[in-house]
């Protein structure tokens, strides 16, 4: 079974859209004990996040970060850029995507899930950071005009969204020419699911 191109029927993507919202309605309280890897504050140091820019943000926003992997570490992010973080939920890579571009970039976050994005935005308000806007889209379309974007990052999303090839081609629509796509996320090491069925019931696992 090849998960990049399985055709889901409408009824698979409405159970798969009622358990992502299930999940991360409880996620945007805490992360922690929700997730098989190290979330918060480890998963950040544990992922070699710059110890200055963690500094810079307060526990209860580091708190809330369950990434797979830090996009970061793909190469940087200059002053005044613009970067779009998809699937940002609570934010924490945004918010050191902006402290990375300062006050002259800008910084754009998507997700598709409203508590992650209240959550987001709370977190904003925790910080003095102005060049931050959340909207509530999904990453299969993106509500930017195409070459809005010096930097794309993603971090544990892209495994979530059904429409992959989708996603991708907005990510890359998105980008200005030579703009860079930096994203993290999980792999499949073990045997694909064996039908359809068993892949739409583990999808938000
Ligand atoms: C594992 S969390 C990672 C959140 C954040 N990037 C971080 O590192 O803390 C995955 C996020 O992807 C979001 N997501 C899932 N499907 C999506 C889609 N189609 N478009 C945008 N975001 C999506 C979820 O709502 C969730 O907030």
């Amino acid at each position: 079974m090849n998960i990049m191109n399985t055709r889901l029927s409408s009824e698979d993507r409405e159970r798969i859209r009622q358990s992502l919202q299930q999940k991360y309605s409880k996620v945007a309280e805490s992360p922690e004990g929700k997730f098989r890897y190290p979330v918060g504050r480890s998963g950040l140091e544990g992922q070699k996040y710059d110890l200055e820019i963690l500094k810079a943000l307060p526990e209860e926003v580091l708190s809330a970060y369950c990434g797979v992997g830090n996009p970061f570490l793909l190469g940087p992010v200059h002053e005044g850029e613009s970067v779009l973080d998809i699937g940002c939920g609570a934010g924490v890579d945004t918010l050191v995507a902006a402290l990375m571009v300062g006050p002259q970039g800008r910084v754009a976050g998507v997700d598709v899930i409203p508590e992650m994005l209240r959550r987001a935005r709370e977190n904003l308000a925790r910080t003095t950071i102005e060049n931050v806007e959340f909207q509530e889209a999904s990453a299969e379309n993106l509500p930017y005009p195409g070459e809005s974007f010096d930097v794309v990052i993603s971090n544990g999303a892209l495994n979530l969204v059904t429409d992959k090839m989708s996603a991708l081609s907005e990510a890359f629509r998105v980008l200005k020419p030579g703009g860079r796509f930096m994203m993290a996320d999980q792999v499949l090491v073990s045997d694909a699911p064996v039908d359809t069925r068993s892949m739409v019931e583990s999808w938000a696992r």
